[in-house]
């Protein structure tokens, strides 16, 4: 079979991780029998650097066609005072809004080899956890209505949350047909004691539910749940929630498992093609010096296949050499102790090929 991947390598390190996930699909390709057609396109800094424009059209066009998207990282502090519309950060919300990219699914599991990396005391890791955050990305406060207004104590600025059933709806099923394959627990974060928008998050979950009688459904307001997943992290499986928190959570579930190079993600519409990327940012002060950490963006293509063309063989073969290399000892600076010797990313990739 042949695939069309659109390639956004983005800013910082983001061309480097790319170029190494690139290189596992070629040789997954060359083991399973697939054809992988590239097609590099510019977002976020770089194309603003190239068209002053961090979304090009073309660049729009181009992952449209394609049957899956794989981007590195978008942003630097180098185009940190540019006005709203040009930032690279426009890059990224602009491709979810255009692609549909309503449910984003973020992993964060301890790697057994990386325990010792936890920030977490060992009585309460325990035997681990395996969290699966289901993320509505295209909808709540990063996309509804913003401005300033002038009121009698100066101007005011505004955000607005707003969901409406079919948002919810849609997103909750993703939520709990990942839990039908994991271990059939959902808790769905809201603010429901304060948000008429998570009141109705709440209801809607609650309807979805009905049609999962299988799945067990908790609810959880977000200030408990950014409590819950530091007192006991192994209680979550499915974690089902809006934008906003799902931005935070997320990013504090990262630190538990001590390796934000570590954690990929996919980003899924309902016809549209996914998109796949590492959930760590440029990392502008590593960017160039070959030491970044290629393995979340190598699982995120690993989540890529298995996600948007179902070769599930060819996902866990990738999946399986990573814990391998781990399991080995082997390391990337970011993830050996102190005093350790560590691999550069071209290192790192060559010993996951190895292994595949
Ligand atoms: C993320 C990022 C983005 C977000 C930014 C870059 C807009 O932080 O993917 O979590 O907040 O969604
Ligand atoms: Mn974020």
């Amino acid at each position: 079979m042949e695939y069309k991947i659109a390639v956004v390598k983005g800013d910082g390190i983001g061309p480097e991780v790319v170029d190494s996930a690139i290189e596992i699909l070629d040789l997954i390709g060359e083991r399973y029998n697939h054809k992988f057609i590239y097609k590099e396109v510019l977002a976020g800094g770089a194309a603003y650097d190239a068209f002053g424009d961090p979304l090009p059209k073309e660049t729009i066009e181009v992952c449209k066609k394609s049957h899956a998207v794989l981007l590195g990282s978008v942003g630097g502090n180098k185009w940190d005072n540019l006005p709203k519309d040009k930032r690279p950060e426009r890059a990224i919300l602009g491709l979810r809004k255009e692609l549909g990219l309503f449910a984003n699914l973020r992993p964060g599991m301890l790697f057994k080899a990386l325990e010792d990396a936890c920030p977490l005391k060992s009585e309460i890791v325990g035997e681990g956890f395996d969290i699966l955050v289901v993320r509505e990305l295209t909808g709540g406060i990063y996309f509804g209505e913003s401005g300033i207004r002038e009121t009698d104590n100066g101007p005011a600025a505004y955000d607005i949350e707003t969901y409406s059933e079919m948002e919810v709806r849609r997103i909750a099923k993703i939520g709990f047909e990942m839990a039908m394959k994991r271990r059939k627990h959902l808790t769905s974060v809201d603010k429901s004691n304060v948000l008429e928008s998570s009141r109705l998050w709440r209801r809607v979950v609650n309807e979805v539910a009905q049609d999962y009688p299988e799945v067990q459904v908790e609810h959880m307001y977000v200030d408990n749940a950014a409590m819950q997943v530091i007192r006991d992290p192994g209680q979550f499986d499915v974690l089902l929630t809006t934008n906003l928190f799902g931005d935070i959570l997320s990013d504090e579930i990262s630190m538990l498992t001590g390796s934000i190079g570590m954690l990929p993600s996919a980003s899924l519409g309902q016809t549209s093609p996914g998109l796949f990327e590492p959930i760590h940012g440029s990392a502008p002060d590593i960017a160039g010096k070959g030491i970044a950490n290629p393995i979340a963006t190598i699982l995120s293509a690993a989540m890529m296949l298995r996600f948007a063309f179902d070769l599930k063989e060819e996902a866990d073969a990738i999946e399986s050499a990573v814990n391998k290399v781990l399991d080995a000892g082997l390391r990337t600076a970011d993830i050996r102790g102190k005093d350790e010797d560590f691999l550069t990313t071209q290192e790192m990739t060559e010993a996951i090929k190895k292994t595949i």
